[in-house]
């Protein structure tokens, strides 16, 4: 049987130090979740506002979290980013690649900046931007998709900076705070090389 998971025996550096060697715009860096950013990530999982821009809220339960981050290591169908912004210790939010599909060398791609505080300052946009530089450039991807709620124009405005077009429209295809809402489809396409 494997051995529990023992955070205390997993070294804990500077987030400052983690962050200058992980993918960063000189702004904003993707690097990995350390252990001090657990408490957050918890909370963020189960923050019932961020939801209803996101995704149908259910409560994500100590168990189930301790299980996903045992797994996560071993995990080849999901890449989770800790996003920060240079220089600072905390974790601002995360990106997460999903649903990968090789054949077509596509997947897609969850972001979220965990508090209101931090949202509208450009970083969820950066982030998307590094999200897709590792995409292409690393993982060999040729396309990135996302669902988002049509009435989260935020969300979609960064996501259109970001490089993302619309693709499409779902009708009335989630049911968020007692009212069915249209789902807009978004998609991001590897550049073409300049010949
Ligand atoms: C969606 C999210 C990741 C975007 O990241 P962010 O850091 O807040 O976004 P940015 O600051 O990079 O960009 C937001 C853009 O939307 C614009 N914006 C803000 N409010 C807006 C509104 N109500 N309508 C239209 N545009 C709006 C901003 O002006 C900015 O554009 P600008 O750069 O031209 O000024 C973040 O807000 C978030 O996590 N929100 C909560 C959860 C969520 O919505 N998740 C998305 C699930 S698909």
């Amino acid at each position: 049987m494997a051995a529990a998971l023992d955070l205390s025996r997993i070294p804990a550096p500077s987030p400052r130090v983690v962050g200058d060697v992980s993918p960063n715009d000189g702004v904003v860096s993707l690097g990995p979740i350390l252990q001090r950013d657990l408490e957050s990530l918890f909370v963020w999982l189960n923050d019932v506002r961020a939801a209803a821009l996101d995704l149908p809220y259910r409560p994500f339960d100590c168990v189930a979290y301790r299980d996903w981050l045992d797994r996560l290591p071993r995990e080849t169908s999901q890449i989770l980013f800790a996003i920060r912004e240079v220089g600072r210790p905390e974790m601002v939010g995360f990106v997460l690649f999903k649903n990968f599909q090789s054949v077509y060398q596509t997947a897609e791609l969850g972001v979220r900046i965990g508090v209101e505080g931090e949202r509208g300052k450009g970083y969820g946009t950066r982030a998307v931007r590094l999200a897709m530089d590792y995409a292409w450039g690393v993982l060999n991807l040729h396309r990135i998709s996302l669902h988002v709620l049509a009435h989260n124009e935020r969300a979609i405005a960064s996501y259109v900076h970001a490089g993302f077009e619309t693709e499409g429209r779902l009708r009335e295809a989630a049911f968020i705070d007692g009212q069915w809402r249209d789902v807009v489809m978004m998609g991001a396409l590897r550049p073409k090389p300049a010949v």
